[in-house]
């Protein structure tokens, strides 16, 4: 078999590249480990930024996206008991939308032409310093099969296998806490989004739709689903977020480690990697599936000028590119993560209070935080 890209991975990284690829002419082939359902059952980030919503309405996957994601012009921050608005539009003139991963998923693989290859097993990389690079697998009939190509797009995620294929250093940090997060069939108990600190620990309320809400709990790294059972996450999540919700019957629960992870180069011969493979963002400044993104848009242009066009300038740059940016999120996410978690240790417990009183009540730290929230221009 024989492909100008071999994308690994269908998460929205592989998805999406493949389909900016192939509106510029270009042949690209998504390989992907699990069943067709699994990815698109999977529920993980909402929030989309301005910037986010542009690359998807220029690919023509702005209907459904238009139709029903939630336009969002501002989020609440409580702690102290209080509340405080933080105005994005009023700050920066953007807005977000909330539109679910699973959304946009599914809106690409109702575009993707041909689909990826599901359920493929013993994934392989070869030769990507050299022009032939080629990609062996096994396909869901078990056959061994060889996807020879010009370039390949490393999209499969935290646990692929991609980046074992590049020198790689990487920079991690694992932080002392977990997120427990619910999708309910409730209507959302306030119209945007609560990020609150409070004593017993953060907590957050988003949503997917007018009938169904998005919670997350901090708990303890190592704190089991089952010693969670519903009635208690219903009434931390009033405790913490200082307004109860509805109870509903429960789509998903899960508990999510929180980690910072980046790998550099996120390229190497004809070896891009993009999205959680080359990097992982602590989820409570929203920005992993937006840097995934912002990852595919640019590579999709220097995968089309050298391609196409002979140029291989913004090949070339993009690892650069890219990494100044992952580490713009990597130290706007840590920071979100560090203000409004509560930490055992006194000393950052007062920290956490001083830094979320400082935006409560400084408009210059308040805009500064809304704009690293909506991103910028070149992609969070
Ligand atoms: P993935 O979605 O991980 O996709 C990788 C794909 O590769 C998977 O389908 C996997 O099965 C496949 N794969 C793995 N190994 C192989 C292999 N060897 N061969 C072929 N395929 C393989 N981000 C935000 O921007 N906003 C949010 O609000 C937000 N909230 C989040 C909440 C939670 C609870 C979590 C867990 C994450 C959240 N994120 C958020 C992060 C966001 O979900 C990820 O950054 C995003 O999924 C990255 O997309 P990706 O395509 O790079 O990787
Ligand atoms: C959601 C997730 C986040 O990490 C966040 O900061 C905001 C919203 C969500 O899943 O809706």
């Amino acid at each position: 078999m024989r492909t100008q890209i071999a994308v690994v991975g269908a998460g929205p990284a592989g998805l999406l590249l493949a389909h900016l690829l192939r509106l510029e002419g270009l042949d690209a082939v998504v390989l992907e480990t699990r069943r067709r359902e699994h990815v698109l059952g999977r529920i993980r980030a909402g929030v989309l930024e301005p910037g986010t919503v542009d690359v998807l309405r220029e690919a023509g996957l702005g209907a459904r996206l238009d139709r029903v994601g939630l336009e969002h012009r501002g989020f609440s921050l409580r702690f102290d008991g209080a509340e405080h608005r933080i105005g994005l539009t009023e700050l920066t003139g953007k807005s977000i939308t909330v539109y679910g991963q699973q959304e946009v998923v599914r809106d690409l693989l109702d575009a993707a032409e041909p689909e990826p290859w599901f359920g493929v097993s013993d994934v392989a990389l070869h030769d990507v310093t050299t022009d032939r690079p080629s990609v062996t697998f096994t396909d869901a009939d078990g056959t061994a099969r060889t996807l020879h190509c010009e370039v390949i797009a490393g999209c499969d995620g935290f646990h692929g296998v991609s980046r074992n294929a590049v020198p790689v250093s990487t920079c991690e940090r694992a932080f002392p806490y977990s997120w427990l997060g619910i999708l309910a069939k409730t209507p959302p108990a306030h119209h945007e989004l609560i990020y609150a600190h409070h004593e017993r620990g953060f907590a957050l309320h988003s949503m997917r739709s007018p009938e169904l809400t998005r919670l997350y709990l901090q708990v303890a790294p190592d704190e089991q689903l089952d010693e969670w059972p519903e009635d208690r996450i219903w009434a931390e999540l009033a405790l913490r977020l200082g307004t109860a919700c509805e109870p509903g019957p429960l789509v998903e629960k899960g508990i999510t480690s929180m980690r910072a992870f980046v790998a550099e180069p996120m390229r190497h011969g004809r070896l891009f990697l993009a999205g959680d493979a080359a990097h992982i963002v602590p989820p409570t400044g929203a920005k992993g599936l937006n840097l995934a993104v912002a990852d595919v848009a640019l590579l999709s242009k220097a995968l089309t000028s050298w391609l196409l066009h002979g140029r291989d300038s913004e090949a070339l740059s993009y690892s650069d590119t890219r990494l100044r940016a992952t580490w713009r999120a990597e130290r706007f996410s840590t920071e979100m993560t560090e203000m409004l978690h509560r930490s055992a240790d006194p000393f950052d417990q007062r920290l956490s209070l001083a830094r979320l009183r400082r935006v409560a009540s400084s408009r210059a730290a308040a805009t500064a935080l809304a704009q690293d929230y909506v991103g910028s221009s070149e992609g969070t």
